[in-house]
């Protein structure tokens, strides 16, 4: 909304210390007071301030509001009348009665006649303005400020659309019953000045700067999210630290009905679009139909988006439809259905509805929608998805062939089983969790897939008897690794999930500091990031639960057991019999392996709230899951330790071969160390072979230096083909695989080179392995440790 000018103007000269002369320490009985007089009453610690503001959508007008005093950026937190700004003429008073009145209007919840004349106003010095018994604190009207009781309060804007309830946020706005788009289960209690919210329960949410005694507040905004701001007192300004609702298209009502809520430019924007088949209303918001719906009717699939169809009785169905058909059969035959939604994963979810309330596109939107059109309509549908074996995406369904028995198995019958692989791949991606042709710009966005935050409560609290009893009192059989960090062990919870479960080893600091870390851990989620659940700080005992990830860690996968293993020069692999017969990753899950791993670190690196290094990525610690989707283990860890502790653990464990120089000249650690070694893990999915572990006469070589190699092989001899993974080279076919290994080899080099400053950042690594930006050729990587060449 623009702000004319007479107003900005009004606003620039509005300083928050107005006249000295007229600053009222924290308590005054001074009435009345007219806005002209530039009274101000502050709070003894000179933090807060309250007076007459200047209203921003009116000039002229004013508002009666408590503020921060000392901070330039206008920022209320409670105020009388903001939707009922009054003139200048208008004051406030006491009426004889003892009422406080702000021109003709009473404050909310203020004696009325019983009150007391000779009261005092007051303001403390945690903000609270408060005349008698009254007190501002017990009306908020979109702000909690810390040490305010939460409890029994309601905070409110856009004239109630969206409301906070102190435990729900709902939105009413009047087309349709209330409805509640958040619920923590437990009331929040309140919030203090170290970031932290407590709930009835005993659980806590804590902000992402937790710990640091700032300016905080707790608001709800005017687009129905509610966020906790914290004010920095060197950039002085406010940022977010924590959201209720991360995806802004899940506010219902961010749309209106028949409209579809997607995201603008960035994720934090979001713009409303008509439906194909609807066009937006002269001079309205409103969709409307293009045509009426007759008998004859149609639907138009649109990929990842949900309708709601509202309260009222029918206006949403979940029918039992054994097949599309079916579902879609009901929808037809009910006059008043107007579409339905249909999940192809064989759930059985299909839900008929009557009206299109909620619209929003959302890459968590499991399902598609079928909207109902009339059979003439032209429109075709813009919400579609895209088949190709290469575009990634994780819960396919997905099953590698076995390694043949006999080892020496030919390179044929590899390449005839990832045909059929790629064949069935298509087949499965055809419906979901594709990214859509149309709209590239939400490209980005499958980042994001599976990015719901931490339920209510934060990361839950285990207790070492629960944890010991899913263990089987951490018997060696559950043993499923050992770690620099600790031993996992495999466990079954009471609630039969499976959890991984790790005892943390020399980990520094107390158990606040402990917990604040986990449950910022807790909050990072993302597809490719194994997911934390709990914790156990009992008896000095430092314990994680994870979820559980069924295949393992890829290193199994990529690197044959034993050194007699080892494919030689001519390609065979030696030994007869292999352990442990792991399935050979094709080229597609490679990519998909090594966009996944790209992805979620840069979610690590770059759009958490919280900067994360994860300082030890290697193959160990990428395990996959059901269908060899990846997911990074062990992150932010390292915020548990010291770096001295990193360095020597790593050297310790032989993982030097992936980290990164700056460690070894004890230069400052920036994410650029992670990658460098994810450069060192993507040449390993290409090759197949360990970077310090290389076979035959080569290693031998004071010379040899694995990125040099491969990036001789590549630019020098022009010959991808001599670096490939031997166990998978035959099924290599150039027309098909070497535009995106070439690309995952020049982003390996580009990720290696010596220099911090020339590695490309982590979600620009993303987009290169994608393909959608180009890459130019990269400088010859050179031996770090040996200087310059
Ligand atoms: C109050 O502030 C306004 C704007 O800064 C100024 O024009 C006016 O003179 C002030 N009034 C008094 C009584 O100081
Ligand atoms: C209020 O401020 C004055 C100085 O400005 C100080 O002497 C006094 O102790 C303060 N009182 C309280 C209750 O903080
Ligand atoms: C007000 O802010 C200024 C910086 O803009 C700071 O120097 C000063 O100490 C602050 N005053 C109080 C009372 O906090
Ligand atoms: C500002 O004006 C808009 C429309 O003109 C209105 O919807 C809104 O409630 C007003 N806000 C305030 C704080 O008065
Ligand atoms: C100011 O508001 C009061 C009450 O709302 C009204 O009676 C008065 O006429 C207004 N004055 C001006 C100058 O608009
Ligand atoms: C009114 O308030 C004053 C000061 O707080 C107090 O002394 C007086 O007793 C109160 N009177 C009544 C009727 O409550
Ligand atoms: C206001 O300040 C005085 C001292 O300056 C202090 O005694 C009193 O308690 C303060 N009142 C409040 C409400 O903070
Ligand atoms: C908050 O208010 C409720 C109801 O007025 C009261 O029961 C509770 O004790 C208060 N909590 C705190 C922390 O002040
Ligand atoms: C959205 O985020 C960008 C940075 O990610 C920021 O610059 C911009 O101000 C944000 N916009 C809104 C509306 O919050
Ligand atoms: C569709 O039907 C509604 C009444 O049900 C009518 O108001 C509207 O004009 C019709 N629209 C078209 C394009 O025929
Ligand atoms: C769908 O299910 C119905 C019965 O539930 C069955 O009669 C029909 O043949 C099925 N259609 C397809 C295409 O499988
Ligand atoms: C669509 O939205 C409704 C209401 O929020 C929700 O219950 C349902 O699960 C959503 N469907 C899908 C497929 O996400």
């Amino acid at each position: 909304m623009p702000i004319p000018g007479p107003l900005l103007l009004a606003l620039f000269l509005f300083l928050p210390f107005q006249t000295s002369y007229a600053q009222i320490r924290n308590q005054t009985s001074d009435f009345p007071w007219i806005p002209s007089e530039n009274r101000t009453l502050v709070s003894n610690n000179s933090v807060f301030a309250a007076g007459f503001l200047p209203s921003r959508n009116s000039s002229g007008q004013f508002i009666f509001a408590v503020y921060y005093a000392n901070i330039s950026e206008r920022t209320t937190i409670w105020s009388v009348n903001d939707d009922s700004p009054v003139n200048g003429t208008s004051s406030l008073s006491i009426a004889a009665s003892g009422e406080l009145r702000l021109g003709g209007i009473r404050f909310t919840g203020a004696p009325t006649s019983s009150g007391n004349a000779s009261q005092t106003l007051s303001l403390s010095d945690d903000g609270d303005l408060s005349f008698g018994n009254w007190s501002s604190f017990r009306y908020p009207t979109n702000t909690i400020v810390p040490n305010q009781n939460i409890t029994l309060t309601t905070l409110s804007v856009k004239k109630e659309s969206f409301r906070f309830t102190g435990k729900e946020l709902i939105f009413n706005g009047g087309y349709d019953e209330p409805v509640s788009y958040y619920s923590s289960n437990n009331e929040f209690l309140t919030l203090n000045e170290l970031g932290m919210i407590n709930l009835e329960n005993g659980a806590t949410f804590i902000t992402a700067d937790y710990g640091d005694r700032l300016l905080r507040r707790l608001k709800l905004d005017d687009d129905g999210n509610l966020r906790i701001y914290s004010f920095d007192p060197k950039l002085r300004q406010w940022s977010v630290v924590w959201q209720a609702m991360p995806e802004l298209c899940k506010i219902t009502g961010t749309c209106g009905p028949n409209l579809i809520c997607m995201y603008g430019d960035t994720y934090n924007t979001t713009v409303c679009n008509c439906p194909p088949g609807f066009r937006q209303f002269p001079g309205s918001d409103e969709c409307r139909r293009k045509t009426n719906v007759t008998k004859d009717s149609k639907f138009l699939q649109l990929d990842y988006v949900n309708f709601t169809g509202g309260s009222g009785p029918g206006n949403q169905v979940y029918f039992e439809a054994s097949n599309f058909t079916r579902c879609e059969a009901g929808c037809l035959n009910d006059p008043k259905c107007v579409g339905f939604g249909y999940k192809y994963d064989g759930q059985r979810y299909c839900v008929l509805v009557r009206q299109l309330y909620y619209g929003l596109w959302s890459p968590s939107t499991e399902a598609a929608f079928f909207l109902r059109v009339d059979k003439s309509e032209s429109d075709k549908t813009t919400f579609t998805g895209l088949t190709s074996v290469l575009e990634t995406t994780c819960p396919v369904q997905v099953s590698l062939p076995l390694p043949p028995d006999e080892s020496n198995s030919t390179a044929r019958n590899i390449a005839i089983i990832s045909t059929l692989f790629a064949a069935e791949l298509i087949s499965g991606v055809a419906f979901f969790w594709v990214f859509l042709k149309k709209y590239v710009k939400y490209r980005d966005m499958a980042r994001t897939f599976g990015l719901e935050f931490l339920p209510a409560g934060g990361p839950k609290r285990f207790s070492y008897a629960e944890l010991k009893t899913a263990t089987n009192d951490f018997s060696s059989a559950n043993v499923v690794g050992k770690g620099g960090f600790g031993d996992v062990y495999k466990g079954v919870l009471t609630d039969h999930r499976i959890v991984a479960v790790k005892c943390l080893k020399n980990v520094t600091g107390g158990d606040n500091e402990f917990w604040a870390e986990v449950t910022i851990i807790a909050r990072m989620h993302h597809l490719n990031l194994v997911r934390l659940w709990g914790f156990c700080a009992e008896k000095g005992q430092r314990i994680l639960v994870y979820e559980y990830v069924p295949n393992g860690s890829l290193d199994k996968f990529l690197f044959r057991s034993g050194k007699a293993d080892y494919p030689n020069e001519n390609g065979d692999v030696e030994g007869a019999k292999l352990l442990d017969r792991k399935p050979i990753l094709d080229w597609g899950i490679r990519y998909r392996i090594a966009l996944g791993v790209a992805r979620a670190m840069a979610y690590l690196h770059e759009e958490c709230l919280e900067w994360v290094l994860h300082c030890d990525i290697k193959p160990e610690n990428i395990l996959l899951g059901a269908d060899f989707c990846p997911k990074i283990s062990d992150f932010g860890l390292s915020k548990l330790r010291k770096k001295e502790d990193m360095v020597s653990y790593s050297r310790m464990r032989g993982t030097r071969g992936y980290m990164a120089p700056e460690w070894v000249k004890s230069d400052q650690i920036t994410p650029k160390a992670d990658v460098y070694s994810f450069g060192m893990v993507l040449l390993e999915i290409v090759t197949g072979v360990r970077n310090f572990d290389i076979q035959g006469s080569k290693m031998d070589s004071e010379e040899w230096y694995f990125p040099r190699w491969a990036f001789d092989k590549v630019y020098k001899e022009m010959n991808v083909e001599d670096i490939l993974d031997n166990q998978i080279k035959g099924s290599y076919d150039s027309r098909l695989h070497e535009d995106m290994i070439t690309r995952m080899v020049k982003t390996a080099i580009w990720c290696l080179q010596d220099r911090p400053e020339m590695r490309p950042s982590m979600g620009k690594v993303a987009k290169m392995i994608e393909g959608t930006v180009e890459i130019i050729e990269p400088k010859k990587p050179t031996i770090f440790f040996l200087g310059d060449d």
